[in-house]
């Protein structure tokens, strides 16, 4: 199975991408895990995505569609993957369709998370983050150990450089204007299953479970 979960940063396409993608049996891909792992390591693209990503504004699409699609190329991707944070503009949704089609494959549905400003910005500020294996606290929601230290791999427990206030209001400009519109796309093809993305993760994940299962 081949999906995509789109909604608006921190609507929670991280969160649940993890749960889904077990329950699923299939690898869960988020291109901006790739860019800050990528960061982490110091290596040219790191350097380059990094760039974007601490403005709040999209790495450009040849750059992101060139690593996508190395990504789901790969053995473990072969049954199938969910999409975390891709495609993000129209010219990325029509080369995914170009690059499933050239393998002979095509996109299940396009899950879209739905939630008001109010909620992500509060999400995205108590977010904490571990540098080392990427998962993902909420100060509140489910906190990180009191040490600071990730409870699943050691790592340090961090605030990533995207979700200060200034480019929190940055990214959610850049979603409204260039990947909202890809909502109405997949509607267009018959793709799009919505979900409240309000509620404890959860219940979320089972609303997701049930769209897909329609
Ligand atoms: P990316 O990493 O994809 O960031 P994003 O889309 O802005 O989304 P987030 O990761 O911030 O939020 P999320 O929806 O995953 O929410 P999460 O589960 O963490 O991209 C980062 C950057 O990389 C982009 O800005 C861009 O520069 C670049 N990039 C990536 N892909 C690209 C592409 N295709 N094209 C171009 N550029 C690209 O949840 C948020 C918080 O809420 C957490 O603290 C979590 O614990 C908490 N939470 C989650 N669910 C709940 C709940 N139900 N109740 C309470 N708290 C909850
Ligand atoms: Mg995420």
């Amino acid at each position: 199975m081949r999906l995509v979960l789109l909604g608006p940063p921190g609507c929670g396409k991280g969160t649940q991408a993890v749960r889904l993608a077990e329950y699923l049996g299939i690898p869960a891909v988020s291109t901006g895990e790739i860019f800050r792992e990528a960061a982490m390591r110091g290596t040219a693209l790191g350097r380059e995505a990094s760039g974007y990503m601490n403005r709040g504004e999209l790495v450009p699409d040849e750059l992101t569609i060139g690593i996508l699609r190395e990504r789901i190329q790969q053995k473990d991707c072969a049954e199938g993957s969910l999409l975390d944070g891709f495609p993000r503009t129209l010219p990325q949704a029509e080369a995914l369709k170009m690059l499933l089609s050239g393998m002979g494959k095509s996109l299940g549905a396009a899950v879209n998370i739905d939630l008001d400003n109010e909620t992500i910005v509060e999400r995205l500020s108590q977010r904490r983050v571990c540098d080392g294996c990427g998962k993902t606290f909420h100060l509140v929601a489910s906190p990180p150990p009191v040490d600071g230290r990730c409870d699943a791999c050691g790592g340090r427990v961090i605030q990533r450089l995207d979700d200060e206030p200034g480019t929190i209001l940055r990214r959610l400009e850049v979603y409204r204007e260039q990947t909202a519109p890809l909502i109405e796309h997949y509607r267009g093809e018959s793709l799009l299953k919505t979900v409240d993305g309000h509620g404890s993760v959860e219940e979320i994940q089972s609303r997701i479970r049930a769209v897909l299962a329609t």
